[in-house]
C-alpha cells in the first residue's frame, strides 16, 4: 500500500522532533529514513505505526486518512533493533503469536507460520528457543513474526544494528530478498548510509526533524542538496568560493586565498560573484598528471591503507584534500612525496552558501 505524510509534527516540549514532515512512499517501495541520532527517526516511525499521536498533519494509507485510527487498527508490523522475542516460547509460537492473538484457526496458523518460516529460511528451527538460536536467525525470526500477520506496511527501526559486520550485510540482502518476494511496502530507519544505500529505492535524509533531501541513493550520493547531506552521504572535500567568472559551460571559482579552480557551469550559469560552496567527493580527486581543467601539485601528509583502496591526506597550499584512490597493484606515493592532482569541472557539486 502507499503512504502520504502531510505536514506531520510531533514536539516533546521545546524539541521539534517531527518538523513539518511531508513524503509519499509507493506501493511496495522500499523507502529509508536516514540521519544521525536523534535526528527524530524513530519517532516519525513511531508516528507512522500509530505508537504517537502527531501534534499536526495527516497520515494516509492508499488513500484513507488513518493519523486517528489506533495502532491496533492500522495494520503495522514494527520490527525492532532488539528483536523482543518472548524468551520462553518456542520459535513457531513466536510467529504463531500475532495469529493466536486475531484468534485464527489451529490449521491456517500452522500453515502461514511454516510459510513464514520458509521466507526467513529457518525451515526445521520451529521447535528451538530464541536462546538456542544465532542473533542472526533471531532477527529473521522478528521479520517472519511480523510478515505473518500480512501487515499492510513493515517498519524497521534500525534492525541491524545488533549485528556484527559480516552478518549486517548478509541480512541486508536477506532484507531486501524478502520484501521483494512479499511485495510489501517498507520503511527502514537507519543511521547508516551503506545499510540506507544497499536496500533502499529512496531515502529521506533527516535533519534535526526536518526530511532535508528526499531521493534515490544515486541523488543523495552523486546531487546532494545541502552540505548536511553531502557529508552525512560519505567523506568529502569542500571549498568555500566566490565565482569570479563565467566562460561557457564553465566558471572559474576562488576561495579567500586565491586558491581558484573551474567548476561546470550547468544550465543556469552562476553570476559573478555570487558565493558558493564546492563538495568534492574524495574518489573525484586524480592523483595524475592527466589533462583536468584543474591541476595542481600537492604534498602528501598521510596515507591510509583500507585493501582495495588507499585514502590520502594531501596539502594543497593552505588547503587539505582528501583523494581516495583504488590500489591496482603499483604501490602509492608514501608521506612526503609531491605528486600531481586533478579533477574536471564536473567533478564539482555547487551548492549556494548560505
Ligand atoms: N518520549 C520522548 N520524550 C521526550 N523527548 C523525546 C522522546 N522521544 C524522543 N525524544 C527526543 O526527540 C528527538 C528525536 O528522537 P528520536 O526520534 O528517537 O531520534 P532518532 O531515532 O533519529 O535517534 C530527540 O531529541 C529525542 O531526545
Ligand atoms: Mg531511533
Amino acid at each position: 500500500m502507499s503512504l502520504e505524510l502531510k505536514s506531520l509534527r510531533k514536539h516533546f516540549g521545546a524539541v521539534k522532533a517531527i518538523d513539518d514532515v511531508s513524503l509519499a512512499v509507493g506501493d511496495g517501495e522500499f523507502f529509508s529514513l536516514l540521519g544521525p541520532s536523534g535526528c527524530g527517526k524513530t519517532t516519525l516511525l513511531r508516528t507512522i505505526a500509530g505508537i504517537l499521536q502527531p501534534d499536526g498533519g495527516t497520515i494516509a494509507l492508499d488513500g484513507r486518512d488513518i493519523t486517528r485510527v489506533p495502532v491496533h487498527a492500522r495494520n503495522t508490523a514494527l520490527v525492532f533493533q532488539s528483536y523482543a522475542l518472548f524468551p520462553h516460547l518456542t520459535v513457531f509460537e513466536n510467529i504463531a503469536f500475532g495469529l493466536r492473538m486475531r484468534r485464527e484457526k489451529e490449521a491456517a496458523i500452522r500453515s502461514r507460520v511454516v510459510e513464514a518460516l520458509g521466507l526467513v529460511r529457518l525451515e526445521g528451527m520451529g521447535e528451538r528457543l530464541p536462546a538456542q538460536i544465532s542473533g542472526g536467525q533471531q532477527q529473521r525470526v522478528a521479520l517472519a513474526r511480523a510478515l505473518v500477520v500480512r501487515p499492510a506496511l513493515l517498519l524497521l527501526d534500525e534492525p541491524l544494528s545488533n549485528l556484527d559486520a559480516r552478518l549486517r550485510e548478509e541480512m541486508r540482502v536477506e532484507i531486501r530478498r524478502i520484501q521483494r518476494a512479499v511485495g510489501i511496502t517498507t520503511i527502514l530507519v537507519t543511521h547508516d548510509i551503506q545499510e540506507a544505500f544497499a536496500l533502499s529505492d529512496r531515502i529521506a535524509v533527516m535533519n534535526q526533524g526536518r526530511a532535508e533531501q528526499i531521493g534515490s541513493p544515486a541523488d543523495i550520493y552523486l546531487r546532494p542538496a545541502t552540505q548536511f547531506v553531502a557529508e552525512f552521504a560519505g567523506q568529502i572535500n569542500h571549498f568555500a568560493v566566490r565565482v569570479e567568472r563565467v566562460d561557457g559551460a564553465r566558471a572559474q571559482v576562488a576561495a579567500s586565498d586565491g586558491f581558484r579552480f573551474w567548476i561546470a557551469s550547468i544550465g543556469r550559469a552562476p553570476a559573478v560573484g555570487s558565493e558558493l560552496v564546492v563538495i568534492l567527493r574524495p574518489e573525484r580527486v586524480r592523483l595524475d598528471a592527466g589533462p583536468h581543467a584543474n591541476r595542481f601539485t600537492a604534498t602528501v601528509e598521510d596515507v591510509t591503507y583500507l585493501g582495495g583502496l588507499t585514502i590520502y591526506r594531501l596539502a594543497l597550499g593552505a588547503h587539505r584534500l582528501l583523494a581516495q584512490a583504488q590500489n591496482l597493484g603499483a604501490p602509492g606515493p608514501s608521506p612526503g612525496a609531491t605528486v600531481p592532482v586533478g579533477w574536471e569541472p564536473e567533478d564539482g557539486v555547487c551548492l549556494v552558501r548560505n
